[in-house]
């Protein structure tokens, strides 16, 4: 029934678009097979959506030509590729890639010199990389780049479409994976479709939240939380020309794109696809969990987001399979597991998350020297689906916000409320004794609530640390950097690196000199990088060595190291000893050997009872070898001392 629909619609659609029905159909032979396999999802999440409106049949044609369009605009080696991946559709959960984020101008001062530093990613081990934003934003209101104000325009500072062809080209040569942002949420003020909505265009003021009054904000207001409270309170903002409130969730230029207009969602999985078509293979869809609105909620997670993700990614899988999603959902870690799709084994919404998660339970784990949240909020965690994965990480642009689960922060043992104030004094640098420089992000008076922004090194007690040139400080403080690294390495999923940390890049202060940067602290860990400091990762004896060095093994090792691949296959491991963290990887084909992963967060030597692994059938016959030194560790009378701050990973011969 369905399929007839379709196969009418696209007959029609071809008619016009392409007259010469002998090349049409050998064109088009993978389109309307992946058409024919996905129509029935798409079909029925589009009138799940948007069922009810007159205009429905017309959208749902508009959008079956959107993506006929965009098959035929696909580059034939992009289809090769789509195709390859297809037969090999587990390719992204291998524990081959490594990834970087960066912003392409504080690089490498732009697109242009960026192709030129591919070398470099190599010589890391880097083969996955994500470019933040590179499109149009205004000056000064640009949000790091996610308030766009032109969804197929580059930046002029940034570079040309030219330029990331050159990119995408040298990556592609490579075998280096691109990421591309895509900012779904919302736009700029300045983008064209608010424009025309500013100048009265009913159509365009049909793409944003716009009312009259404040009735309907009100309502929202009730129980939306909000998001950038020091510098953007409120969920709306009045725009004095239209005379007209309009829903401005994050900062109050930036608008919020109104999904339950189907138009949005079509120009949106075309903007999407057009990215893809310039050699995106992977898009990292921005902001995910504030796709639809409702009142009396948070306006967060809702169940139409998940579908129109779902939508998303049954478009993609028609015109090219081969690209994936990254979920950007900084949520509640029951709520983020579910952006890789529900009620299904297969991921069907985003293939990749970013693990907030994670990343926030190890900076617990380094202020307060134990695993007690960490173990327990990952206990918590329900189970992924196959054919998913995490994108794990440390540190990113954004700040780091105190998420856990306020049960799991019970169990551990502490009050919710006065761990998260101890955290943020932390990082913040007010508790005393404190190695970290880290500054608050959107100080919320009202709730005591605080984020943390600082980068990798000055969080870790490096930048202190250096400057009091106290060597030991120094050595403990690169020490918990590559303790941090050991774990997004080795706990399943792609490990994310950001740029700069490689070589331990401090705070960046200059944010406060620059009006435009001054309100958002986050600006202090997104750095420009001093490629002088840069070349001392070749003086041996250098803090930029010694990071480099040991990050490029651990990169190359993990590489070699079949069982770290995500197949679901780590279990963690009781150890009995609240300073350990640990757990096992087994090689999901069973052809090679487990690898226990250990670290210790505590500044005093512990030791591993690796009678407590004996039921793992692991560690009985005493022959371990780390692979990450290549040394035999020395154990005594079946107990593993590990040094202040050192991991292993470790396997039997
Ligand atoms: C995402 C981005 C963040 C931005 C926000 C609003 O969370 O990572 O930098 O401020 O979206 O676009």
């Amino acid at each position: 029934m369905y399929e007839q629909i379709s196969h009418s619609l696209l007959n029609e659609i071809l008619d016009e678009l392409q007259p010469n029905a002998y090349e049409r159909r050998r064109d088009l032979q993978h389109f309307y097979t992946r058409l024919g396999a996905n129509f029935y999802a798409i079909h029925n999440l589009f009138e799940r959506l948007y069922g009810q409106r007159d205009d429905f049949e017309l959208q749902m044609q508009r959008l079956v030509e959107t993506l006929v369009r965009k098959y035929m605009h696909r580059p034939r080696e992009l289809k090769d590729l789509d195709i390859a991946r297809e037969k090999d559709h587990n390719w992204f959960l291998s524990q081959k890639w490594v990834g970087m984020a960066l912003y392409s101008a504080g690089f490498a001062g732009n697109l242009r010199n960026m192709a030129a530093k591919t070398p470099y990613f190599q010589e890391l081990g880097i083969n996955l990389v994500h470019i933040m934003p590179i499109l149009k934003c205004p000056v000064g209101k640009s949000d790091g780049g996610y308030a766009v104000s032109n969804f197929r325009e580059i930046d002029e500072r940034i570079g040309t479409l030219e330029d990331l062809q050159t990119i995408a080209d040298e990556f592609g040569k490579r075998d280096i994976l691109l990421v591309l942002d895509v900012v779904v949420n919302h736009t700029s003020d300045e983008h064209e479709w608010a424009q025309k909505a500013i100048a009265g265009d009913k159509k365009y003021q049909d793409y944003y939240y716009i009312f009259d009054n404040r009735e309907i904000p009100d309502m929202y207001e009730q129980s939306m939380p909000e998001i950038f409270p020091e510098s953007s309170p409120g969920n709306f903002t009045w725009n004095e020309t239209m005379q007209k409130w309009v829903m401005t969730v994050f900062h109050n230029y930036q608008w919020d794109l109104n999904y339950s207009n189907p138009a949005v969602f079509i120009e949106m999985i075309d903007v999407i696809l057009f990215w893809i078509n310039q050699g995106a293979d992977i898009i990292r869809l921005d902001a995910v969990a504030f796709l639809w609105k409702k009142i009396g909620t948070t306006c967060q997670n809702e169940r139409e987001a998940h579908l129109l993700l779902q939508l998303m990614k049954d478009c993609c899988q028609v015109v090219a399979p081969g690209a994936l999603f990254i979920a950007e959902a900084i949520v509640a870690p029951v709520e983020i597991i579910k952006y890789f799709g529900e009620d299904a084994i297969i991921a069907k919404e985003c293939e990749i998350a970013y693990n907030a998660t994670f990343m926030a339970l190890l900076w617990d784990a380094i202020a307060t020297q134990n695993c007690k949240l960490l173990t327990q909020g990952l206990k918590s965690l329900p189970g992924k689906l196959e054919r998913a994965t995490w994108l794990n990480y440390v540190r990113c642009h954004d700040d780091i916000g105190l998420g856990y689960d306020d049960n799991d922060i019970r169990a551990a043992g502490y009050d919710p409320f006065a761990h998260r104030q101890f955290l943020i004094d932390f990082y913040t640098g007010s508790y005393p004794g404190s190695f970290a420089s880290g500054v608050p992000f959107m100080r919320n008076d009202k709730t005591g609530d605080a984020r943390i922004s600082g980068s990798l090194a000055s969080l870790a007690g490096l930048e202190k640390a250096a400057q009091s040139g106290n060597e030991q400080e120094i050595r403990i403080a690169i020490d918990k950097i590559l303790l941090l690294h050991n774990l997004i390495m080795a706990f399943g999923g792609i490990p994310l690196l950001y740029y700069g940390d490689e070589i331990g890049t401090f705070n960046d202060y200059s944010y406060r000199d620059d009006h435009d940067k001054l309100g958002d602290s986050r600006w202090i860990h997104r750095p420009t990088i001093d490629w002088q400091r840069v070349e001392l990762r070749k003086r041996q004896g250098t803090i930029e060595y010694t990071l480099f060095a040991a990050l490029k093994k651990m990169i190359a090792i993990r590489k070699e190291t079949t069982a770290f691949a995500d197949f679901n296959n780590r279990h963690l491991i009781d150890t009995n000893n609240e300073h350990l963290f640990a757990f096992m990887r087994f090689d999901h084909n069973r052809s090679s050997k487990s690898v226990l992963v250990v670290s210790n967060f505590s500044a005093e030597p512990q030791t591993l009872d690796l009678q407590t692994l004996a039921h793992e059938g692991f560690g009985t016959s005493g022959q371990l070898i780390d692979l990450y030194s290549g040394q035999q560790p020395v154990i005594e009378e079946g107990r593993l001392p590990i040094q202040p701050f050192h991991f292993y990973w470790l396997s039997e011969y």
